[in-house]
């Protein structure tokens, strides 16, 4: 990774840190020097993500929730500042459920399960994080998806909850700002071996499409998001709060509608055959 920052000393917690983009991020803050816990739900997920990060070289831990589940995210958060032994310096909110699909041919239960997790997950994480937090001084960033301003087929339910997500980033920029907390939404574009893309670009034919339509000609890196992560949470970014930042290619400025709409055809037609 070609940009390089600072986190000695700082103490970064991921949540839904395990895998893809959001390890990602872990991974970033970990070759940057600060120590980094992460949780999910998959108690074998976390185990490995933690070993990865101290194959960095980081000191790492982890520990094992859902978002869904109020009270566990709270005992996470203990957790977390036990294993610090001080205050969250920087804190990423990721945890998401993605699948495409037609509303009819979702359960009510269905779309329950990416709004619980995506929205009430993040009110979940952000009302127990707050007491935690460091004040003055600490960044949050929420992950969101292009799906919180774009409107895209087979996504009606992501696209409600990210634009949720995204409010609750803005309203608490203003709510927490007093406590010098800053709070910043990233939206990744598409991004190369995720969970995401391989769920909502499952054949080669359609990642091809998503790549030719990014205007920079390619899909994003984790590292990508990383790196906008360590900027918001550095000095750089000492004065930027309540902003949504695509880093995406210029994806959400060019297609990315109608491109999500053509790979919602070409499934249906993958499912047919
Ligand atoms: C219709 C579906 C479905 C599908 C699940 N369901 N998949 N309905 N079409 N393809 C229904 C189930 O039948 C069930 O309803 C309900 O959803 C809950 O499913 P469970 O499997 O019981 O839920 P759970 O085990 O809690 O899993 C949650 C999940 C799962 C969201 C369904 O996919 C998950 O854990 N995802 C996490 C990983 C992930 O999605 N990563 C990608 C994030 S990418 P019934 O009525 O039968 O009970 C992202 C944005 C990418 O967010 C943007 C790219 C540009
Ligand atoms: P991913 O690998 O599936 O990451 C999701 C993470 O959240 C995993 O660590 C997962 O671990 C955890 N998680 C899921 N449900 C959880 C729950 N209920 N409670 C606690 N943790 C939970 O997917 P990804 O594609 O990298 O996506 C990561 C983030 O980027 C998401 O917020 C997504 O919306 C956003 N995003 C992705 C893309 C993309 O191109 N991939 C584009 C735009 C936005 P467990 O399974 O162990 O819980």
């Amino acid at each position: 990774m070609s940009a390089t920052f600072d986190f000695s000393g700082k103490n970064v917690f991921v949540v839904g840190g395990t895998s893809g983009i959001n390890f990602g991020i872990a991974q970033g803050f970990a070759r940057w020097g600060a120590k980094v816990m992460v949780a999910s739900r998959s108690t074998d997920k976390v185990e490995a993500a933690v070993a990865g990060l101290r194959e960095l070289g980081a000191e790492a831990s982890g520990t094992a929730f859902d978002v869904r589940d109020a009270e566990a995210v709270t005992e996470g958060f203990k957790a977390a500042v036990d294993f610090f032994g001080g205050p969250i310096d920087i804190l990423v909110s990721g945890a998401a459920g993605n699948f495409p699909a037609k509303l009819n041919d979702m359960s009510a239960n269905a779309i329950r399960s990416v709004v619980d997790i995506d929205l009430m997950g993040t009110f979940h994480v952000m009302k127990a994080a707050h007491e935690h937090l460091a004040k003055p001084g600490a960044s949050v960033i929420n992950i969101s998806a292009p799906q919180a301003f774009l409107p895209m087929s087979y996504q009606a339910h992501v696209c409600a909850a990210k634009a949720g997500v995204d409010m609750v980033t803005r309203s608490l920029a203003l709510e927490w700002g007093r406590d010098g907390i800053r709070v910043n939404s990233i939206v990744p574009g598409p991004i190369a071996d995720t969970e995401g893309m391989d769920r909502l670009a499952p054949t080669p034919e359609i990642k091809e499409a998503v790549t030719k339509s990014v205007p920079i000609g390619r899909m994003g890196g984790v590292d990508d998001i990383a790196k906008a992560a360590g900027y918001l949470s550095s000095d750089a970014g000492a004065y930027v709060s309540g902003v949504v930042l695509p880093v995406d290619g210029g994806w959400s400025q060019a297609g990315a509608t109608s491109v999500m709409s053509k790979m919602a055809h070409m499934m249906d037609k993958m499912m047919a055959n």
